[in-house]
């Protein structure tokens, strides 16, 4: 912003409460949930749902678990009433599940919210005010306090009155004061204990106060300190359920909501993603899986999280972010070579747990294990030119059953990345094993092994003899060799036709994938006589012997090029 733009601005006031008790509470099991994408996400769309696409979306909001749906504004427009009766009518609420209405403290609009309750089991009638000075400045054109207070008790009296009219559905009162978040802190508490004193809740029956972050206009720490005001300031806590109902202005309306918690609400509203007005409502997936990341159940399923993103997006024609917690397509790719590193060690050491183990997830850079919410792991390693030697080590075992000893990783991962370097974009898993077969596989030039059979009885004690026929610099020669084993003993055949200058330093082997019919990788690592310097190779056959002799010769050759 320029600097004469920001003289618009002012700091938001904070609230008088020195003895604040929230910051030491720890949040330790889940709020009731309420959805309000049927209304506050569905009156923020371009093109909002029509009757078949909130049935879809009522639908998945049952699968997921929630019991309290709040499903419109009937009295707004014939489509909500509409779609209110299509669930009653088509018998589609659940016998657990609370269908709640919202409508504006105005008799007629109330009458027609209870005219489309007919029949439905459990209804929650939510009606809603303008509270703070700026509305009732602006909006309501300097309307006082008083008058304020008047339209939510007058509309709390309508709707007690009205209440006996649905005999067959148990009826439960919510009220907010809009605009709760810049409203006065006395004032909001003054107007919903005037609306308490209409409806007369009990603990048994307790109405919900829903206190709604309706701009966010402060930080989350505020917001806390004003739920923590108002539930301790109140006359009979205990015969309310206080509500949230952030939204994301500041971009922290899941901080607020958390804060808030702590700060002794019981329950909060939101919607799938944090789809609503303008930057949308309390993205209710990634509060129910935070709580999950920290060991405590929600009573949300969230475990098939792909299938509910492609509902949304079908029926919302919105789109998530690639970054968006949980769902997004790159929150569990890792770009980086060292965050590759790390989770690659953290993987293995989980691979080694038995299945049923308790132990706790710690795997560097991931918070919840991707699999518990439908994810898999083959996003997680994506091969660029800044990725790490574990990376892509991890990719060759994972998709291709190659087992990299630790020390070749980083020769194998620095010509990846040169090779991606200079393609200038990601390296897929394919392209991977066709460069690491290439350059590291098999390698059979300037020497080549065109025959080799080895003699078990033919060596002295404890050896084997080893017969091969060898191409080296266009000149093919018969040679022979005695070892301890196969190696060894091929080692000493090609000492013997002159190939002499380097030592064995290391091998390994291992089949690839299951059954007769796999193949085996061997690796062999050389190191030239007078030099530090250490060759990988690796050879792959069907028979395991092979597959060592061959990594041998491949190792050689990559030493002479
Ligand atoms: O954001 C808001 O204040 C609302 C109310 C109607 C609860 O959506
Ligand atoms: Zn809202």
């Amino acid at each position: 912003m320029k600097p004469e733009s920001i003289r618009k601005y002012r700091p938001f006031p904070t609230v008088d409460l020195p003895d604040r008790r929230w910051p030491d509470q720890k949040i330790t099991s889940a709020p009731l949930w309420c959805s309000v994408d049927l209304r506050d996400g569905n009156q923020a769309l371009a093109i909002p749902m029509g009757v078949e696409e909130k049935v879809e979306m009522f639908k998945l909001l049952v699968a997921i678990g929630f019991k309290e749906i709040e499903v419109g504004f009937p009295s707004a427009s014939d489509t909500e009433f509409a779609f209110l009766r299509h669930l009653v009518d088509h018998g589609l609420i659940p016998d657990d599940v609370t269908i709640q209405v919202l409508v504006q403290t105005r008799e007629h609009l109330i009458k027609r919210t209870f005219e489309s309750l007919a029949g439905v089991p459990r209804a929650i009638v939510h009606i809603y005010n303008s509270t703070s000075p700026l509305q009732r400045r602006i909006t309501f054109r300097d309307a006082s306090k008083k008058e304020i207070k008047e339209i939510a008790v007058e509309g709390a009296r309508v709707v007690r009155e009205l209440v006996p009219s649905l005999p067959d559905t148990h009826v439960r009162l919510q009220y907010s004061p809009e605009s709760f978040s810049d409203t006065e802190a006395d004032f909001a508490l003054d107007i919903c204990e005037a609306v308490m004193e209409v409806w007369k809740p009990t603990a048994e029956d307790p109405v919900i106060l829903n206190l709604p972050a309706t701009v966010e206009w402060t930080t989350p720490n505020v917001h806390a300190d004003q739920i923590e005001w108002f539930c301790r300031n109140m006359k009979d806590r205990e015969k309310a359920i206080i509500s949230l109902h952030t939204h994301n202005d500041r971009g922290t309306g899941i901080a607020a909501t958390e804060l808030g918690l702590m700060a002794g609400a019981d329950r909060v509203e939101g919607t799938l993603f944090g789809n609503g007005e303008r930057t949308g409502n309390l993205d209710l997936v990634t509060v129910a899986l935070n709580l999950n990341s920290h060991g405590i159940p929600t009573g949300l399923d969230f475990s098939n999280l792909e299938a509910v993103r492609l509902v949304y997006e079908r029926v919302t024609r919105l789109r998530v972010p690639e970054r968006q917690p949980y769902v997004g397509e790159l929150v569990f790719t890792a770009f980086s070579g060292s965050h590759q590193d790390a989770i690659k060690k953290g993987m293995d050491l989980r691979a080694g747990l038995s299945p049923d183990s308790d132990a706790p997830w710690q795997v560097p850079y991931l918070t919840i294990d991707p699999e518990d919410i439908g994810r898999s792991y083959e996003a997680i390693i994506r091969i660029n030119s800044q990725s790490g030697k574990g990376g892509v080590a991890y990719v060759l075992d994972r998709d291709h059953g190659l087992d990299l000893p630790k020390a070749m990783q980083p020769e194998v991962g620095k010509e990846i990345n040169r090779i991606a370097d200079a393609k200038g974009d990601e390296l897929s898993s394919e392209e991977i094993a066709e460069v690491f077969a290439d350059r590291f596989v098999n390698v059979s030039n300037p020497l080549r092994l065109l025959s080799y059979e080895l003699d078990h009885d033919a060596g002295g004690p404890g050896h084997v003899l080893c017969r091969a026929r060898v191409e080296f610099e266009g000149e093919e020669r018969d040679i022979t060799g005695e070892g301890n084993g196969p190696i060894n003993a091929f080692t000493a055949a090609l000492e013997a036709f002159g190939v002499k200058d380097y030592t064995v330093a290391d091998y390994r082997s291992h089949a690839i994938g299951a059954g007769s019919a796999s193949d085996s990788a061997a690796y062999v690592c050389i190191q030239k006589d007078g030099s530090e310097r250490v060759y990988w190779g690796c050879g792959r056959d069907p028979s395991i012997e092979m597959a060592g002799i061959r990594a041998l010769v491949c190792a050689y050759n990559l030493g002479r090029l």
